[in-house]
């Protein structure tokens, strides 16, 4: 059920109060708040409970809007405009002295993208028309937890505290956007996605070797979790010794005789596919309450790449 006009006009109205909105994105469900006040942006950080000085991704409307939010952009940041928006890439740049410290965290850089989703599209598109169209939007989850990809997984972790969430169904994606450093002397990038290292240096160049960047907190290892316990790199024939466990198994498919307390979660041999099933299945998983949750383990191609960051994190967490 795609929102209607009167339910973005609600959103944009919500936004323009210094409400918060939930906003599908393709990537994952976005948290939002309109990018240019502060005690709005405040709101973010409270519902999550996500620590402060974490800064914040600030979705546009259309790329003619960067000069408002970045200066000393390279063009290296345009092209990558050009080639991948709208879409799942964010860019770091050095941020517009006008960005408020509650997006940046403080810091000197901000995140910037257009997402390709139609209602955030739309919702940007209207909100640009009255106000700043610019929304600053972490994913929807409470700190530390895996990020939601539907309507209801906002509704589950939020109720009430959160009125206004725009249901676009569920985002195609599934993992969070690629995100790319320019700050620094070569493009880096900070968190893998859909769009991969080849791809970016196609159009930016040789990129810089990843380096640890203490202002990316979507990098410690232990975000991205369910509150059961993951394990990763599994074949589904090593585990014949649980059968009489309550597991929950995520795989490509298709899994031999599955033993009947086992609950499969089959995702498909595509990173694509299995990168948009990921979370709900992590989230399907953790609602029946399975003892433990095991991970296929996943091809080693840079196209498994993003995917394979994300089960690493969901692993971590229950590791440290
Ligand atoms: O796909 C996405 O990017 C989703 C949707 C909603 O757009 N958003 C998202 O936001 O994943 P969040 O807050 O969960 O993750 C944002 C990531 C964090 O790892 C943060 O550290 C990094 O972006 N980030 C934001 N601004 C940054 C900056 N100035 N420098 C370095 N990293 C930054
Ligand atoms: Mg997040």
């Amino acid at each position: 059920m795609t929102p209607d006009r009167t339910q973005i006009a609600a959103a944009v109205q919500a936004l323009a109060a210094g409400e918060l909105v939930g906003m599908p994105t393709e990537t994952v469900y976005g948290l939002a708040a309109d990018a240019t006040q502060p005690d709005a942006v405040r709101k973010i950080f409270r519902l999550k409970g996500r620590p402060s000085g974490h800064p914040l991704i600030v979705h546009l409307h259309a790329a003619e809007q960067l000069e408002q939010w970045a200066t000393q952009i390279p063009q290296s940041a345009f092209d990558l405009a050009q080639a991948f928006w709208p879409g799942p890439l964010t860019v770091i740049l050095q941020r517009h002295p006008q960005v408020c410290d509650e997006v940046t965290g403080g810091h000197p850089t901000i995140g910037l993208r257009i997402p390709a989703h139609p209602v955030a599209q739309a919702l940007l598109a209207a909100f640009a028309q009255s106000h700043s169209g610019a929304v600053a939007a972490p994913s929807a989850n409470r700190f530390g937890r895996v990020s939601p990809t539907q309507a209801q997984h906002l509704r589950q972790e939020f109720g009430d505290a959160l009125p206004c969430v725009l249901d676009g169904g569920p985002c195609t994606v599934g993992i969070e956007s690629t995100i790319v450093d320019l700050t620094g002397p070569a493009p880096t990038i900070l968190r893998p996605g859909q769009i991969g290292a080849q791809e970016i240096a196609v159009v930016v160049g040789p990129l810089g070797a990843p380096r640890s960047s203490t202002a990316a907190p979507g990098t410690l290892s232990s975000h991205y979790a369910v509150r059961v316990p993951t394990y990763a790199k599994y074949s589904f024939k090593e585990l014949g010794h649980l059968a009489a466990q309550r597991i929950g198994w995520i795989g490509r498919g298709p899994a031999p005789d599955a033993s009947k307390h086992w609950e499969l979660e089959l995702l498909g041999d595509e990173p694509g596919a299995f990168a948009q099933g990921l979370y709900a299945a992590l989230r399907r998983l953790e609602g029946k309450q399975v003892e433990a949750i095991y991970i296929e383990a996943l091809p080693q191609s840079p196209a498994w790449r993003g995917v394979a960051d994300r089960v690493a994190r969901a692993c971590a967490a229950h590791r440290e």
